[in-house]
């Protein structure tokens, strides 16, 4: 018989729907020293993500998300493997000096299979709801996609001012605001088009050509001064922050890994080219405007601030927003018909939402770090409640005692904490570049699925940690 082709065997089932071999494939990733915790605020190893892969035993990733269930934990822990495995298909080298092992450790064929099992697992577990959350009508055309999206240029011309960069104005201390935002772009721009460029390759028509360049610009024709990449990491260190991807990894917001994984998935996986290409006119076409909107912000908070990729975006966007249309989009539709149109426009929309899911979270979270002083206040007000509600056994709490130097590699909670220090000195960390001092009998309330750690500073330092739930119950 010609179809009997499958021999029985260990495994015969390879694919996301195996969840036993999808998280044997996601722990075996995440045991490696380059991912273990340790105690170093800022990425130390070229190679280093960390993960905290102790504890992605205990999470699950086998049901998918809902749309509600984005800001949650296991969300986080999921993008942050989900992104350090992306990595197997980028190249990267340190300027100089390599450690053999690490290099090889990265890149080893073991960690390859696993990542290439595991992707479409986490990215199954953190997509699926979309297809539920953005329902399309089934008659998109030419005609009703170019309406559309020509709409959408028109009015995102117009725009003057984003969450983003009203929360960097707005917040206490500009300039880390500002650092902060370009932390978060960081993820997507420190290897600026490396994602695209994955459709260099293949046989597709006219389409691949249109593409290609901007690949071309984007990797600035071969001048690696003008390289988009590049430019940015000119910026970074005209903000006084490390150059090198990925020295701030530990302060990737939720928000900003999930929109880089999406990007990652739709170019990876090339059943999704059609996605792609209505995504990538959305990131063309907006960029124009939030280039010079996020400029003239950063600029404010940061006066010395090298703006030549900002620059460089408000007006080579024209032409890639132009060629997205006219080169992509509409040759797609032309010769795909709906099946392109309607992917093409599900892109847009899936790729809109999760834009906003990440700006909102960086909005929060420079929100968070703001109220760092009312939080040890609110922490005063309702401690002596907190503890009274723990000795009648109504609130779990957890004993920790640490040495010198212990690092709580950043992370979140699903629901409010409270912390309070019983002896030594914890610098709180509150986000980037913003820490609480806390020693015996100090505390803070520790808000849900908002990006903190913890550094030890004294010999040893003993605390506990309550869940509260709700801090709104005890004021
Ligand atoms: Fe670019
Ligand atoms: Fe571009
Ligand atoms: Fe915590």
């Amino acid at each position: 018989m010609k179809t009997d082709i499958q021999d029985v065997r260990l495994v015969n089932n390879l694919s996301v729907t195996n969840h036993d071999l999808c998280r044997d494939a996601i722990l075996g990733f995440c045991d490696s020293p380059l991912f273990h915790d340790n105690e170093h605020r800022y990425e130390e190893n070229f190679f280093g993500r960390r993960l905290r892969p102790h504890v992605v035993k205990h999470l699950d990733f086998s049901t998918p998300i809902r749309q509600g269930e984005l800001p949650i934990y296991s969300v986080f822990a999921a993008n942050r493997i989900l992104f350090t495995m992306n990595e197997v298909d980028f190249l990267m080298m340190p300027p100089d000096d390599i450690v053999p092992e690490d290099f090889q450790d990265r890149y080893s064929d073991t960690r390859i299979a696993q990542a290439y099992l595991a992707m479409p697992y986490l990215e199954r577990y953190l997509f699926s709801f979309l297809d539920e959350e953005i329902v399309l009508s089934d008659n998109w055309s030419a005609s009703s996609v170019s309406e559309y999206f020509l709409s959408y240029a028109r009015n995102a011309r117009e725009i003057n001012s984003a969450p983003s960069s009203q929360a960097i104005l707005g917040a206490r201390d500009p300039a880390v605001a500002a650092r902060d935002w370009l932390v978060q772009l960081a993820p997507d721009f420190l290897i600026e088009s490396s994602p695209m460029a994955r459709y260099a390759s293949g046989n597709y028509g006219p389409i691949s050509s249109s593409l290609f360049r901007v690949i071309i610009d984007e990797l600035g024709y071969g001048d690696f001064q003008k390289k988009h990449s590049t430019l940015f990491q000119k910026t970074l260190a005209s903000a006084g922050l490390s150059p090198e991807p990925h020295k701030y990894w530990q302060y990737y917001l939720n928000g900003s890994l999930l929109l880089a994984n999406y990007y990652n998935m739709i170019t990876r996986n090339r059943r999704y080219i059609f996605r792609y290409i209505g995504a990538i006119f959305l990131a063309e076409t907006g960029f124009i405007r939030a280039c010079a909107i996020w400029r003239d912000a950063l600029r404010a908070a940061l006066p010395s601030l090298d703006l030549r990729y900002f620059d460089e975006h408000c007006h080579i966007d024209i032409d890639h927003s132009r060629v997205a249309f006219d080169g992509l989009v509409k040759p797609a539709i032309d010769r795909y018909g709906r099946l392109a149109a309607q992917e093409i426009v599900r892109g847009f929309e899936e790729a809109r939402f999760l834009s906003e899911f990440a700006e909102n979270d960086f909005v929060a979270q420079i929100g968070w770090k703001d109220r760092a002083q009312t939080n040890t206040e609110i922490y005063k007000k309702i401690w002596p409640k907190v503890r009274a509600a723990h000795g009648a056994g109504e609130v779990r709490k957890a004993d920790l005692d640490e040495p010198f130097g212990e690092l709580s590699i950043t992370h979140t909670h699903d629901g409010d904490e409270l912390c309070h220090v019983t002896q030594g000195e914890m610098e709180f960390l509150n986000g980037f570049q913003l820490s609480t001092t806390l020693r015996g009998e100090d505390g803070i309330i520790i808000q849900h699925n908002r990006l903190h750690g913890a550094l030890i500073r004294s010999e040893s330092c003993q605390y506990e940690i309550y869940s509260i739930g709700d801090v709104n119950r005890w004021l």
